[in-house]
């Protein structure tokens, strides 16, 4: 009882998540406060991002047909197309017409979308929540393609807090936020993860409608990322991809973003980007040294840098093939432009994999390429079937 005070307390304290709060762009410089720069790493370990050119937070981004769709939280899930991660992004509209059907705060306001495509149709998970408290949902809404206007809405998967089964394990300590998706490799189920502070990132296996829980009652869920042993339990944004013979689990530590300009948290408590794997969809997880993401684990693999980028997170991965490598994209603050939620920026990355280690690389040359490209466009349709068709439908993201 008295962890559980604490772990509220803590989170009342510190979840601010994957928050978009307001609709004012800010671009709080050194000219309106004093800003104490030697809060920012200088290290040059990880390499600047390429600049997606739009400003996302919790950025969830889906290949097709010839375009990138960016998916982000905000009034009912606005979605953006372009040709390349560069960008240009237009805004086509939104996924949902109208507030969610769950009737939770902040509906109207969906937080950290993840879009999949399953069978032919597109699932957005979103979640239904607001800024410090645990009263959320995942919801899911469905469309024949990723664009706009032709979204139905079916409400929520689990809650936390309140709401249909919200009193049963895990979710009474668990927050159902940032969601993401993936399909075990090896009986092609469908899984869901979710999760924020509390007792970190769970996931649970859902129907193969992806519209509910596949055993709702008795979700069989699993605890893949945890921090036992501290008072903050900073995880979240979780995103799960598949590179052969491994899962990765991707998650943001840290604080995400309220920042006190006059004060901020002491160097590595912002947001970093951090990794663990596995042989086996649910686990265990370890990172590099071998701990366990359960005991706290998670190798960071991309964290400020440069004195620009600042409090990386909202991971997605765009899974590549045997001519184009990885992608990882996420969200960060720029130092220069402001530390606002509407401030930050899509940024993205290629992925090597060192003895099965993911490392993000400079510039825009793919694996193999020979020549730097203006961004990378989408692979060929070919690529996209043969993939669909070797994962089993498993193209995924997340947006938290
Ligand atoms: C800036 O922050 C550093 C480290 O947090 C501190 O040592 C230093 O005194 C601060 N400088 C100012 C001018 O506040
Ligand atoms: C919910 O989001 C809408 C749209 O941004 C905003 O106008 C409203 O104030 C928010 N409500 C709460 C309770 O945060
Ligand atoms: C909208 O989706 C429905 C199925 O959900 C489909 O039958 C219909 O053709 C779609 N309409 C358009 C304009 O894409
Ligand atoms: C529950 O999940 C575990 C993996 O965590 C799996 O081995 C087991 O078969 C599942 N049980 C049921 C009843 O689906
Ligand atoms: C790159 O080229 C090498 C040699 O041609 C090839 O074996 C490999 O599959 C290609 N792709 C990647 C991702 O390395
Ligand atoms: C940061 O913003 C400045 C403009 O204020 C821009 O010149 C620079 O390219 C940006 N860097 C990154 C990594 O976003
Ligand atoms: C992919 O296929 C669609 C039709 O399904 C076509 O309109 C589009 O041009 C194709 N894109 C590429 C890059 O071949």
């Amino acid at each position: 009882m008295l962890h559980t005070v604490i772990t509220f307390v803590c989170f009342l304290l510190y979840a601010v998540n994957a928050i978009p709060t307001t609709t004012t762009t800010s671009t709080t410089t050194d000219a309106d406060v004093h800003i104490n720069h030697t809060s920012f790493s200088q290290t040059t370990t990880y390499p600047l991002p390429n600049l997606g050119n739009v400003a996302a937070h919790d950025p969830n981004i889906v290949e097709y047909d010839g375009y990138f769709y960016l998916f982000k939280g905000g009034v009912h899930i606005p979605i953006h197309k372009a040709r390349t991660l560069d960008g240009p992004w237009e805004q086509i509209g939104t996924v949902l017409e109208e507030s969610s059907v769950i009737t939770k705060q902040n509906r109207s306001r969906p937080w950290a979308p993840t879009t999949v495509e399953w069978n032919k149709r597109f699932y957005c998970l979103y979640a239904i929540s607001e800024s410090g408290s645990r009263n959320s949902a995942i919801g899911v809404a469905s469309a024949d393609s990723p664009d706009a206007g032709n979204w139905t809405d079916h409400g929520a998967l689990v809650n936390t807090g309140d709401g249909d089964l919200a009193d049963i394990h895990p979710y009474t300590i668990s927050n159902a936020i940032d969601a993401s998706f993936i399909t075990d490799q090896k009986t092609g189920e469908p899984h869901l993860l979710f999760g924020s502070y509390w007792h970190g990132i769970f996931s649970v296996p859902l129907a193969n409608d992806l519209l509910s829980v596949k055993t709702p009652k008795q979700p069989n869920a699993t605890n893949l990322a945890y921090v036992p042993k501290e008072k903050v339990k900073p995880i979240e944004g979780s995103f799960m991809a598949y590179n052969a013979p491994y899962y990765y689990l991707w998650f943001a530590h840290g604080k995400c973003c309220h920042f006190d300009l006059e004060d901020f948290p002491p160097m590595g408590d912002e947001y970093s980007i951090r990794v663990g794997r596995s042989k086996d969809v649910t686990g265990p997880f370890v990172d590099k040294d071998g701990k366990d993401l359960l005991e706290g684990g998670g190798t960071v693999v991309y964290g400020s840098n440069h004195g620009v980028v600042y409090a990386p997170g909202g991971i997605g991965i765009l899974t590549g093939s045997d001519n184009d490598a990885d992608v990882l994209y996420f969200h960060y603050l720029n130092t220069t432009i402001g530390f606002a939620q509407d401030d930050a920026q899509l940024g993205w990355n290629y992925l090597h994999y060192v003895n099965g280690w993911p490392v993000a690389i400079e510039g825009r040359t793919s694996l193999n390429a020979t020549s730097e490209s203006s961004g990378r466009s989408t692979r060929p349709n070919f690529t996209l079937n043969s993939l669909a068709l070797l994962f089993i439908g498993s193209f995924l993201w997340l947006c938290s």
